[in-house]
């Protein structure tokens, strides 16, 4: 509508911290999500390092990934820890019933999720069996990770580790609404103070318990959940999915799509704001203190799996598109942070809103993985209020506001500023009072590309990368920043 757009950033009223653990990744036992995409075992001949594969595991590494949730996911309701420990060739191979009914060997278990996480220098998310285990499995399973004696720890030893590892936080099932048991919310609450009672961390340790929680906009799960068994909880977890042209399930292409499907996707992750605000409001009248947090542990987008790849292993391109996919999410979490304090992107390696995708040898980083990249100042630093006014973009029945954008002052005092502009179509000049912050120069990173499904491929692996930006400049007290049509672009000030 041709309104120029407008903010002020109010360093001078500092917001709650952005919890670096916003960045988990989630790692399930899902197509090629671990098996090839992570693992390839020590005798392959992809370089890597006790059977994780070095070139992803660097990657990640560059990313500075917090935390690691594994193993699902719809496959954590019916994981029996006590297969994935002990020597690999006598692990029992079950089906992997959610995801494909391929054949899971079991080869990578609690050992070596743990050296993963270790590698990636992470820290641990594990997810409990809720839906078909018993409260028994599960506790035997914490002791035998977090106890530095007993007979499970001896068994710990006996199996290559003897010190205990830490578990930061612990998924109390997942999806019970579904895929975990098909409860109702006030069983499913019930069964979370039952199982929840069994997690005991030896003494002097802590571990977070996350319930598993609503679907999208079921806010009668969180209330019920909130008012059953918050006395017995850290987080609650949320379930959000960005799936263009409606339906389940989803089917919309991931690359394929035109101005429509690129105006429903982002539309689809403008929601997000209202989603947490609405659960968030909820979580307010049990616990208004925000001691519980908000754990967002599944969003991302999920499109129709790409032609010829296996049923069942919900592979999907990544493009420009899911790139502001993910800084629409990451500013609406700046927005939010004193409540969500947690959440995981869905998932790391190959599975829906990747990462990254291997094939065989080879590596490729997508869209998403840049703006991970872009954003790690965001990594415990501290929100600063910036409210945009801009004008709107639209595209049939799908209108939003045509930027978005989060602040913060990172931990090594420095103001970063992130901003998307929406419109596919048209460049936006932003000016930014700046209120407490005194700057004179500008420097910072735009991702853009000419087509809205600009995607990375192992043959043309740098067709969407972050660029130096020289669209910035600070007059007068203000930043003035040219957008391009459809980028991320992510500013440092000094
Ligand atoms: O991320 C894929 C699946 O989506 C997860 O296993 C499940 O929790 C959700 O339904």
């Amino acid at each position: 509508d041709g309104q120029p757009t407008t903010a002020t950033l109010q360093a001078s009223k500092p917001g709650p911290v952005y919890n670096k653990d916003v960045f988990t990744q989630f790692a399930e036992h899902l197509g090629e999500g671990i098996y090839g995409g992570l693992w390839v075992g020590r005798n392959s001949n992809i370089p890597n390092t006790n059977g994780f594969r070095n070139d992803v595991v660097k990657a990640l590494r560059d990313l500075s990934v917090p935390v690691i949730r594994w193993p699902g996911g719809c496959f954590a309701d019916e994981y029996n820890w006590r297969e994935g420990v002990g020597p690999q060739a006598k692990r029992p191979v079950k089906i992997n019933t959610h995801w494909g009914g391929v054949t899971e060997p079991n080869t990578v278990g609690t050992h070596e999720f743990f050296e993963l996480v270790r590698q990636v220098g992470a820290e641990a998310y594990v997810a409990g069996n809720v839906g078909n285990g018993t409260p028994r499995e599960m506790a035997e399973w914490v002791e035998y990770m977090t106890s530095p004696a007993g007979s499970l720890a001896d068994e710990r030893a006996k199996n290559g580790h003897k010190e205990p590892w830490k578990i930061k936080y612990f998924g109390v099932g997942n999806e019970l609404w579904g895929c975990g048991g098909n409860m109702r919310p006030e069983f499913a609450a019930d069964e979370t103070r039952r199982y929840s009672t069994f997690i005991k961390p030896p003494a002097g340790t802590k571990i977070l318990k996350v319930a598993a929680g609503a679907n999208v906009d079921d806010f009668n799960w969180t209330e019920t959940m909130m008012r059953v068994a918050a006395d017995r909880l850290d987080g609650v977890s949320l379930h959000y999915y960005v799936h263009p042209a409606g339906g389940w399930p989803p089917r919309a292409p991931a690359v394929d799509f035109d101005e429509h499907g690129w105006a429903d996707a982002l539309a689809g992750a403008r929601r997000m704001d209202d989603l947490i605000t609405k659960h968030s409001a909820i979580m307010d009248k049990y616990d208004p203190q925000k001691r519980i947090f908000l754990a967002v542990d599944e969003w991302g987008s999920w499109y129709a799996q790409d032609e010829g790849t296996h049923p069942g292993f919900l592979r999907q391109q990544n493009t420009l598109r899911d790139a502001l996919i993910a800084s629409i999410h990451l500013d609406i979490f700046a927005k939010h942070a004193d409540r969500v304090r947690m959440t995981a992107i869905a998932q790391m390696v190959n599975v829906l809103q990747a990462m990254i995708f291997t094939e065989g040898s080879k590596m490729v980083l997508t869209p998403t993985y840049h703006v991970f990249e872009m954003y790690k100042p965001w990594q415990d630093a501290t929100v600063l209020p910036m409210d945009i006014k801009s004008p709107w973009y639209g595209k049939d029945e799908f209108t939003m506001p045509a930027v978005s954008g989060s602040a913060v002052r990172a931990k090594d005092g420095k103001v970063h500023v992130a901003l998307s502009n929406l419109d596919p179509n048209q460049s936006n000049t932003v000016t930014i009072k700046l209120d407490g912050v005194t700057a004179a120069t500008v420097s910072g990173r735009v991702l853009t590309a000419t087509a809205i499904n600009a995607h990375n491929t192992f043959d043309a692996p740098e067709a969407v990368k972050p660029a130096a930006f020289n669209g910035a400049t600070v007059q007068d007290g203000s930043l003035v920043v040219t957008l391009p049509a459809k980028s991320v672009v992510v500013l440092e000030l000094q």
